[in-house]
């Protein structure tokens, strides 16, 4: 095969699709800062990209159409299939920066669940920008979709970029780490999601009302960044660190039980995902997830659990 390993008709299946996955990401450590100007926070966190993967089907067709499958798809609030699914701006973006007309058909095909605080929207935008790149042979560099993935959200370019990295910024600023061992985790995913924005606010209130400290300044990364290179699992078990824990259990108080119960299963430490409310449960090797999977499952304290590892590799071709 001669082709540019960027995409092109090598990529191609026989029906014309393009398939791309990425990765949901736990946030082993998260610490952040005061509100911006913009509404943003400025944050620090080393991301890991974990084996929970969604899958984004591309095909040529007449003006932009989305279809959801999989988790989120349906319920009392679906993921949505127009401009407010983010693979829809993925789609727009990638056009408008290659001069290319936004036609494809985009199939989602989510394992990832939605409002979890496991970046699967972002997950989905990342393969979307790299399955239209292979559909419409734009030639995008890695750069070019990075810079893309930006725009679309903080957490799109380490959707992109997986594997494991501290992120500055919005989070949307990554230094790569190069660290291979694989660590095992369950994730506790609840009934119901949580809304970032709504999580970053709560925390900000419950920082004027001075019930947390105010973020000004951020730890150092280099401890958690030590432990996800080399272990032991002690290590990495008490480095996990999450600003948005406090003010995700304030809106919603079940996660406490959740926490409780995920260390009172057997898991070496547990910490909300993100914005939640999805605990993710640290395990010390692979046996000991799924017997953590297998408790947890059993008492019901989550929706549904999912043992994973990571890192793995970011947003990428599918064949
Ligand atoms: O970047 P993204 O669109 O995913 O962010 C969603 C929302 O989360 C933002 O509108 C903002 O309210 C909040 N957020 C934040 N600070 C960050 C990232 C997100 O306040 N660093």
């Amino acid at each position: 095969m001669t082709w540019s390993t960027a995409g092109g008709p090598g990529h191609t299946r026989g029906d014309g699709a393009v398939s791309a996955h990425a990765p949901a990401k736990v946030n082993v450590s998260l610490a952040v800062g005061p509100l911006r100007e913009d509404g943003y926070h400025d944050l620090q966190t080393v991301y890991l990209a974990v084996s929970l993967l969604d899958t984004v089907t591309v095909r040529r067709g007449e003006g932009l159409s989305v279809t959801v499958t999989g988790e989120g798809a349906d319920g009392p609030d679906p993921v949505p299939t127009d401009r407010r699914n983010l693979v829809w701006r993925a789609a727009e973006l990638l056009a408008d920066h290659a001069g290319v007309a936004p036609d494809a058909a985009i199939a989602v095909d989510k394992a990832i669940p939605a409002a979890a605080g496991l970046a699967g929207g972002s997950a989905d935008a990342a393969a979307a920008l790299v399955a239209l790149d292979a559909l419409w042979g734009t030639h995008a560099t890695r750069g070019d979709l990075t810079a893309l993935a930006a725009q679309l959200g903080s957490d799109v370019p380490f959707s992109l970029a997986g594997g494991v990295a501290i992120g500055n910024g919005r989070g949307e600023r990554l230094t790569p780490v190069l660290a291979r061992r694989p660590w095992h985790w369950v994730l506790g995913i609840a009934g119901g999601g949580l809304s970032t924005p709504a999580v970053y606010a709560e925390l900000d209130r419950l920082r004027a009302e001075g019930r947390l400290p105010d973020g000004a300044a951020f730890p150092s990364p280099e401890p958690v960044v030590a432990a996800l290179r080399s272990g032991p699992v002690e290590a990495l078990a008490a480095a996990l660190a999450n600003d948005l824990q406090a003010p995700a259990v304030s809106l919603r108080p079940a996660l406490r039980r959740a926490l409780r119960g995920a260390t009172d299963a057997g898991a070496a430490a547990a910490v909300v995902s993100g914005s939640g409310p999805t605990v993710a449960a640290l395990a010390a090797d692979e046996d000991a997830a799924v017997r953590l999977a297998a408790v947890l499952a059993g008492e019901g304290l989550f929706r549904t659990v999912r043992v994973v590892h990571g890192p793995v590799p970011g947003a990428r071709l599918v064949g």
